[in-house]
This record gives C-alpha cells, structure tokens and sequence, in this order.
C-alpha cells in the first residue's frame, strides 16, 4: 500500500491495519530527518494548511506546526478566542473564509464530538481532526500506538490497560480502535461512573481493580481526569480517586514485572499518577510528545500526496 484509503484523518474508526503499517513506515523516514542537524525536507512547499484550535491545547497544536514547518508547508494559526468566532461567525464561514486564501489543508480541535465530519461534508479541503470533544484523538492514538511499537518493538499481542476516565476520553476511545486493529489485548480500568456503558463491545474487557490490571498488562496508559467535561461528581472525591486509580512508584515496584507507563498530557502529577513514576524510567511520556512530531508529519505529508494528484 502506498497511498492512504482516506482523504481526511477523522477518526481511527476510519482507517484500515495497512493505513497505519503505511503511516508508521513513513513516520520512521521522518524520524530520521528531525533527528539531522538541518530536520527540515522541502516535500510541502507547495501546500497551505491552517490549524483551527477552537480548544486549548499545548502538546497537539505545537506539534502541528512543527510537523507542518518540518515540511516545509506554509502555516496559518487561527485561535477561536481572538477570532471573529467571538461576534458569531458559524464554523462553516469561519473555514470557507479561511479556505478562499487558498488554504489546502485544516487541521481543527474543536470541543463538539464530529466536528470535523461536519466540517469535512462541508468545505472543499482535507480535514485532520485534533480531538473533537470526547470523541475522537487520531494523531495522539497513531503517536502512543508508534511509541509502543518503539519501545516493546510491535503492537500485536501487547496487553494494554487504559485506566482513568475513560467516558469523557477521546484519547481512550482512539486508543481502543487502534489498538484493536494491530491486534493488541486492551483492558479499560477505572471507577464504574467513568466507564462508558457497552464498552465492551469494542472487544475491550473491564476492570475495577488497578493492581489486578497492572500485573495483567504490558503497558498502562494512565489518563488525566477531564474535570472540564463533568457537570456533575463521578467519585467522592479526588483523594479517594488518587487511593484506588492513581499509580505511585511503591505499586510499580511492587509488581513483578517491568510495565511501560503512557500519559497523553497534560499530567495532573500526583492524582492520575505521582511524579516518581512519570518521571521514571518506565515513562515513555516524552517519547510520546517527540514521536508525534514524525506521526503528525507522516499523516499530514500522505494526505498532502493525495491533494496533488
Ligand atoms: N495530548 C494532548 O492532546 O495534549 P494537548 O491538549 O496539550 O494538545
């Protein structure tokens, strides 16, 4: 395979095993080029591409622009808070107006779930979705799947517990649906209420204990708890949250096996999990934020590749 089966990058949902053997394999060129004295290639000199954060972000949006300056493509930053968004201005204008200054890609976060399906039904350019609400976070799933595939050299038959708030996670369900498709064993862990109902019928099992789901996996993927999304408690309290879903260094050391620890960011350090284990050599946490540089590359230079033909 050496074009994508997509136009647009929407979900994991949407792409094939092949798309992200194909995503990876080029992500691996683009390693090796930000890894020279000069990590620039010319590939995109003739493309435009706008990143429309209507969401705060740290991690995603610099790694954008800086995957997209790596290639050399023009870069346009839009942020809804300092934008005519602000006087009412409807997401389909906002974009049509950005696009007619001859914008050829859009990579949009946005806090509604399907935001950039709507848009992509909408508006004549590839769309790549940054995290639309609690929905769906390609690029950090193709980034920690990659990560994974680095340090324990493949995906398939790893056993991954994802643990936290899975029900408000975008990061959770991307992560589901790829890992799922390279043919890893996913468990998600974390308090019943944070636990979507029918998860299960992604092929993911659950479990309410952490230490059993730890010395099950080979990989933890600890998640921040998305106060923001909640209207309403999910647990009684913080502490007591910390006491049965958050991982500290006596409990790692305490298993009798080494297990990769993953966080997407940002850290809430000693609730999710405690400084000494994001900070340990079990972390992969900034492997994860360097990789998705090359993983932002490689999708945005293949979906370039299908603009020009
Ligand atoms: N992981 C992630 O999406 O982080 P940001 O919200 O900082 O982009």
């Amino acid at each position: 395979m050496s074009e994508l089966s997509v136009n647009h990058l929407l979900g994991i949902k949407y792409l094939k095993k092949e798309d992200v053997k194909l995503i990876f394999k080029t992500a691996d060129h683009f390693k090796e080029v930000i890894n020279r004295p000069i990590k620039k290639v010319p590939s995109l000199r003739d493309i435009t591409i706008a990143n429309l954060f209507f969401e705060n972000s740290t991690r995603t949006r610099l790694s954008f622009e800086l995957a997209e300056k790596r290639l050399s493509a023009d870069v346009i930053n839009f942020s809804a808070a300092s934008s005519s968004v602000k006087k009412g201005e409807t997401l389909i204008d906002t974009v049509n107006n950005i696009l007619s200054m001859k914008v050829d890609m859009v990579v949009m976060r946005h806090p509604n779930p399907g935001a950039g399906i709507f848009l992509s039904k909408h508006v004549k350019a590839s769309i790549i979705n940054a995290g639309d609400g609690a929905h769906e976070h390609p690029t950090q799933a193709l980034l920690d799947s990659y990560s994974i595939r680095e340090r324990l050299g493949g995906v398939e038959g790893k056993k991954v517990v994802i643990v936290g708030d899975i029900l408000h996670s975008r990061v959770a369900l991307s992560n589901i649906f790829a890992l799922k498709l390279q043919g890893a064993e996913v468990k998600v862990c974390g308090p019943k209420t944070l636990i979507p109902k029918h998860i299960e019928s992604l092929g993911v099992k659950v479990e309410t204990d952490l230490r059993k789901a730890l010395e099950w996996c080979d990989v933890a993927n600890m998640l921040r708890v998305q106060n923001e999304r909640m209207e309403i408690s999910y647990f009684p309290s913080t502490r007591e949250y910390t006491q049965q879903f958050g991982l500290n260094k006596k409990m790692l050391d305490s298993l009798n096996k080494e297990i990769v620890i993953m966080h997407p960011g940002p850290i809430n350090r000693g609730v999710e999990i405690t400084s000494d284990v994001a900070d340990s050599d079990n972390a992969i946490i900034l492997d994860q934020v360097q990789n998705g540089v090359a993983v932002r590359m490689a999708v945005i230079y293949l979906l370039a590749s299908k603009i020009k033909q």
